[in-house]
């Protein structure tokens, strides 16, 4: 241990083994060496030794008297937990000489002074008990369980004390899921993380440009689990959370409107012939695109009450663009193309316009209030008439979005197609799709909350709409039988 003795200008961390029981694992040790991160994250799969981080982590200054750490459950129950973080923490601490535990204010009281309190914040306003005290170490054991604004609240009090030397430390851990699954992940999660994540391969950690640091914790990295074991208990759980808790996939969510088992995939090998592949691998359907009709939604966000919610703290929103391909003939849908950005007006018409080159569809949608009316009426003044299908007239390219239903109800028909397995996705395997994470996410995630983000959704809501209603008057090709296709399979 480092003695505490002067004061230096930055304080060097005493050695856990000191205080704790038990080694760190590596990727604990990783955790615990960002002494000098003020926002660290250790997220992933459960079992992987995540708790017991952030209670090594409460130690690493003990031997300084003025030192204070608080951990954080979200509620009384979860605190009182037996095994949680702070029974841990008792049959570490509590009969060691020269260390008092004061039930009273659940906190540990070591001998140079230093502190180390347990807590809970089971309503909104309790974060402004802490509102004043100064701690150095503030952690949020299970952070998706917590809301934004309970974490950022606290992250706003640290205040550094420079005379002590001692570090200011921000730390949190959670398995995916949860209600606060979706803040969390853009707060820390980065796509690389997640691509990675997805592919099997984890790095040590993830910097993100703001400075924030995403550790992510697998089974493999706790010495103390019996995997095989944890795994066959694992295997009793459904799909996403299996995958949520034995992976740490951050990309799926349980309780979502869109369940992942009805999601169904499309290859599409540049011969402009969509494969939809059945639940089995088999293919289900070859759909020509000519067999299609293909829309494109532009929806566009960013509107002087979007950039309101968004000045107090809810979730931004974005323009989203769509191209789908409907085959009403047998009743699928194939989305082709999302773009999902945050521009200006004039930005997002020029990439609206991109869009359209690229893909020539029949019928573009977009909303003519708010935002939407200017680049409504710039599509309406520029699109260029009759280049895609001649048999629309060009002032019925763009149709006025005007319906005023809220998203869930606009995605009703979304649902209904996408619960009948009629709504297909691109296949990684034989598509680079940049945009499929994001949308796979969303959708996923999705559970009609009013502050949940789900722009690229409500576009592919519409396009179902839009699409069902003006399908009969287009023409397309004949159907094309599938037994005289090239398989490539
Ligand atoms: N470095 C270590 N050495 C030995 N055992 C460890 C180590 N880290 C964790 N463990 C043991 O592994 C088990 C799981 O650890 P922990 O509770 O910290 O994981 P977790 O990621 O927080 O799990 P959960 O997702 O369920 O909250 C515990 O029984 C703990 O004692
Ligand atoms: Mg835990």
């Amino acid at each position: 241990m480092t003695a505490a003795t002067g004061t230096p200008s930055f304080a060097e961390p005493d050695d856990v083994e000191h205080w704790c029981p038990i080694t760190p694992s590596k990727r604990q040790r990783h955790f615990l060496d960002l002494t000098d991160r003020r926002e660290v994250f250790l997220g992933g799969a459960a079992g992987g030794g995540k708790s017991l981080g952030i209670l090594m982590a409460a130690s690493q200054y003990l031997s300084w008297p003025n030192y204070k750490a608080i951990i954080f459950r979200r509620t009384y129950t979860d605190l009182a937990q037996e095994d949680a973080i702070k029974d841990v923490a008792k049959q570490w601490w509590q009969h060691k000489p020269g260390i008092y535990w004061n039930e009273g204010q659940k906190k540990f009281i070591f001998p140079s002074g230093a502190v180390i309190r347990f807590a809970y914040m089971a309503h909104e306003a309790h974060k402004r008990r802490y509102q004043g005290t100064q701690y150095h170490f503030v952690a949020y054991d299970e952070l998706t369980q917590f809301s934004e604004g309970q974490y950022t609240y606290l992250f706003s009090r640290q205040r550094k004390l420079r005379d002590v030397g001692i570090p200011i430390r921000m730390r949190a851990t959670s398995n995916p899921g949860g209600d606060g699954h979706e803040w969390v992940k853009k707060r820390f999660i980065t796509k690389e993380a997640e691509a990675d994540l997805l592919a099997g391969k984890y790095k040590m950690s993830y910097t993100l440009d703001s400075g924030r640091v995403f550790v992510p914790s697998r089974l493999e990295d706790n010495p103390g689990l019996d995997i095989e074991d944890y795994r066959l208990s694992l295997s009793n759980l459904n799909d996403v959370e299996r995958a949520q808790l034995e992976q740490g996939d951050w990309t799926v969510s349980i309780a979502g409107i869109f369940p992942p088992d009805a999601m169904r995939y499309y290859q599409h090998g540049g011969d402009h012939i969509y494969r939809a592949i059945d639940i089995d691998g088999s293919t289900l359907a070859a759909v020509a695109e000519s067999e299609c009709f293909r829309l494109m939604m532009i929806d566009p966000a960013g509107t002087a009450r979007d950039r309101d919610r968004e000045e107090k703290g809810k979730p931004p929103s974005y323009s989203a663009i769509v191209i789908v391909d409907m085959c009403m003939e047998r009743g699928m849908a194939f989305l082709r193309h999302v773009e999902r950005v945050r521009v200006e007006a004039p930005d997002l018409i020029t990439l609206a316009k991109r869009v359209y080159r690229e893909y020539q569809p029949v019928l573009v949608g977009c909303e003519n209030t708010g935002l939407g009316l200017p680049i409504y009426q710039t599509m309406l003044r520029e699109m260029p008439p009759g280049v895609v299908i001649p048999l629309e007239p060009a002032s019925k390219k763009v149709k006025q979005l005007t319906e005023r239903s809220d998203k869930l109800s606009r995605s009703v028909p979304l649902q209904q197609w996408y619960k009948q397995n009629r709504v297909f996705f691109p296949s990684q395997a034989t598509n680079a799709c940049p945009w499929w994470s994001d949308f796979r996410g969303e959708l996923l995630h999705w559970r009609g909350l009013k502050d949940q983000t789900c722009d690229q959704i409500d576009a592919l809501a519409y396009a179902i709409i839009y699409g069902m209603r003006y399908a009969d008057e287009f023409e397309v090709a004949e159907i094309i039988d599938p037994a005289s296709m090239p398989s490539i399979f």
